[in-house]
């Protein structure tokens, strides 16, 4: 048997949604596009839907849009996509890692407020593998000290946190529709945004700081006069291929979500009798979007003391697991740890003790919504005897 760690969802809908960009020849961001972000609007209750190149191009014109600025500093969390880092950098300003909490594997707003500083302009608070972070602690650190808030909803389509979804909270929202992501459009991205300012300038920053659309010009009297640009933007366009396969994926994310949410109650109800497996945990009041069903490998309490030696057990129950044909991954890893910050930032593991437990102890299992009961029942039996072996 094969069992990989996800699989897109694809059907005629999709193959007939691509063909018709091809078809007119209007490939590149258009009406697709804008139906995208229009029914992305509806199942997400944001105001403003700005699709991108994808999620790192989405944030990077999210904080460029905010103005951040060399010496401004931002807070991410220590476990994360490198992504969530990089695009501060990109700006020349400064990432401060914040820890996280072993449990969600989330930001520990325990530890937030005391990282705040005179150069602290914002915080990008992850929704990690789809749990919610803890938007009511983020968000009052962020009014309390007047901090801008993005949030990093990369794996968070389908996440609820307080009737709210993910991505709706913060100043902006940045999405991922990449093959990993519950709905996917190849590569893709989207922001979302309450602010009409900043959806402005967002849909001028992805289009090289053009004032106007290509497509709103073509429809329009005036379309040999090209836009002005006063602004130094980017082409992270979507292209409308893209625009149109993420209308036919909005078509069946009742279908994806609740799919992948039943396989998740799944898990833990067969994994609920081993006490080395513990699953991910979300904010009361939140709905997970299940991009991932990941937990902590953690036959005893993990500490920096003993994290070694369990990294090399859980590796070998994933070895163990490859070797019959089902995928595994470690949930992501700790950008702190990376070798361009842990160099430019003198970064030691003692700093981000529970991001190193994350990294080397957490295990993702395969989810997709089309799995059945057999697959799954595979994986679980093949965990308890991997790991009694
Ligand atoms: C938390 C997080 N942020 C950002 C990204 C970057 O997304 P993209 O690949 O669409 O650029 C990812 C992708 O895995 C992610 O998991």
């Amino acid at each position: 048997m094969n069992i990989p760690i996800t699989k897109v969802l694809f059907g005629e809908e999709e193959l007939r949604a691509v063909q018709i960009p091809l078809e007119t020849g209007w490939v590149v961001q258009g009406p697709f596009v804008k139906q995208f972000e229009d029914e992305f609007n509806r199942q997400t209750g944001a105001a403003a839907s700005i699709a991108t190149s994808s999620c790192t191009t989405a944030l990077h014109i999210a904080v460029a849009a905010l103005g951040l600025k060399p010496g401004d500093e931002v807070i991410v969390p220590s476990f994360t996509w490198v992504a969530t880092a990089n695009v501060v950098e990109y700006m020349g300003a400064t990432p401060v890692f914040c820890d996280i909490d072993t449990a969600s594997f989330n930001l520990d707003t325990t530890i937030l407020p005391s990282l705040v500083t005179e150069r602290t302009v914002g915080i990008i608070p992850v929704h990690l593998f789809g749990g919610s972070a803890e938007m009511a602690a983020v968000m009052e650190v962020a009014r309390r000290h007047k901090l801008w808030v993005v949030e990093d909803a990369a794996c968070g389509f389908g996440t609820w946190y307080g009737g709210k979804h993910a991505g709706t909270f913060g100043e902006a929202g940045c999405f991922s529709f990449h093959p990993r992501k519950s709905i996917t459009t190849g590569e893709g991205g989207m922001i979302t945004t309450a602010d009409p300012e900043l959806e402005r300038l967002s849909r001028s920053l992805r289009d090289h700081g053009a004032s106007r659309s290509d497509h709103d010009r073509h429809n329009n009297r005036g379309s040999f006069l090209l836009s002005e640009y006063n602004v130094l933007g980017f082409n992270f366009r979507m292209t409308d291929i893209q625009g149109a396969l993420g209308c036919a994926q909005l078509g069946r994310a009742t279908t994806i979500l609740d799919g992948r949410r039943e396989r998740a109650a799944r898990y833990d109800r067969l994994l609920s009798g081993l006490d080395w497996f513990r699953p991910q945990t979300i904010p009361a009041g939140s709905v997970h979007g299940y991009q991932a069903y990941v937990g902590l490998f953690a036959p005893e309490e993990p500490t920096l003391a003993n994290v070694a030696g369990l990294n090399e057990r859980r590796n070998a129950l994933m070895e163990q697991l490859e070797s019959q044909g089902i995928a595994t991954r470690p949930g992501t890893h700790a950008p702190p740890f990376q070798g361009l910050y842990r160099e430019k930032y003198g970064i030691r593991t003692e700093d981000f003790p529970a991001a190193a437990i994350a990294e080397q102890l957490s295990l993702a299992l395969p989810l997709f919504p089309q799995m059945t009961d057999a697959e799954q029942d595979t994986v679980c039996e093949a965990l308890v005897s991997a790991f009694a072996a």
